[in-house]
């Protein structure tokens, strides 16, 4: 199966009533002409399957899910999403102080997430078979995975293949870099003062030496704006920049996404619009 990989839309729409916001996010606002561009090339590869790494949407509005539906639907692909804080998070009006607050992903989450699924958009931890691959969807949002989630990573990746022997190779989506040490390093090598307690997975130290180290292969993450090509003990971390241009702001990366083949899951080409 090809499998097309792409991050961080951070799609807004006109129709959102927050139109401050939208003004202070034109920079986002403004890239879905480059994903329509990408989305040609998207459709041009034909892959089986596009895989999202979070942030579809700036913030979480009707408005904005429906419009990064409307974008998604231009790559005539199936696509499936792990989600990004940004897909969690919204504003509300706060008639005291006169703007739009920011509501954190966190107790906005049960709300949206119902909101997501009836739109047919499924955040849940799964697992999906892909001809040779077992593509392993994790929920990593707000920097941490659920409890049980590394016992599930286990068993899904149990007889499975690490190191090229010829079983099913796992390969891992979340949205937060995994926390460890060369991806640390890298992130703060790039920028170092990028706040770790966000930008990695802080509140799940344990998962690479427990689920991830001996056992998956290729992991591919978003959430930093930047990308990266990181070996971690064996493991290649696939980190992903942005899949839109921004409009007036500058990140190594933008415009792109990853390709690769399920019976060739070490081969990675890059598709971009630039
Ligand atoms: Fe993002």
């Amino acid at each position: 199966m090809k499998i097309v990989v792409l991050s961080d839309l951070h799609f807004i729409s006109q129709n959102d009533p927050r139109k401050k916001m939208i003004e202070n996010r034109k920079f986002l606002r403004d890239g879905w002409g480059s994903f329509r561009m990408l989305a040609g090339k998207i459709r041009d590869e034909a892959p089986d399957l596009v895989v999202s790494t979070g942030d579809l949407v700036d913030w979480y509005s009707n408005e904005n899910r429906e419009f990064a539906l409307e974008m998604l639907s231009e790559m005539r692909t199936p696509w499936v999403a792990t989600p990004g804080n940004h897909d969690y998070s919204t504003y509300t009006w706060d008639e005291a102080q006169g703007k739009d607050i920011p509501v954190k992903g966190g107790s906005f989450e049960p709300t949206a997430d119902p909101l997501w699924k009836a739109a047919g958009v499924d955040f849940s931890n799964r697992v999906i078979d892909a001809d040779g691959a077992k593509l392993i969807l994790v929920h990593s949002a707000f920097s941490g995975v659920a409890a049980g989630t590394g016992e599930w990573m286990n068993s899904v990746t149990a007889g499975c293949d690490f190191g090229g022997s010829g079983g099913e190779t796992p390969i891992l989506f979340t949205h937060v870099p995994i926390n460890t040490k060369p991806v640390w390093d890298y992130i703060l090598g790039e920028e170092p003062d990028r706040d770790m307690d966000k930008y990695i997975m802080s509140k799940s130290p344990e998962l690479f030496d427990q689920s991830i180290r001996g056992k998956i292969p290729q992991v591919y993450t978003g959430h930093l704006h930047f990308p990266g090509e990181v070996e971690a003990f064996g493991t290649h971390m696939h980190m992903q920049g942005l899949s839109v241009v921004m409009v007036g702001r500058s990140k190594p990366g933008m415009g792109k996404a990853a390709v690769f083949d399920t019976r060739r899951v070490g081969e990675v080409r890059t598709l971009s619009i630039g």
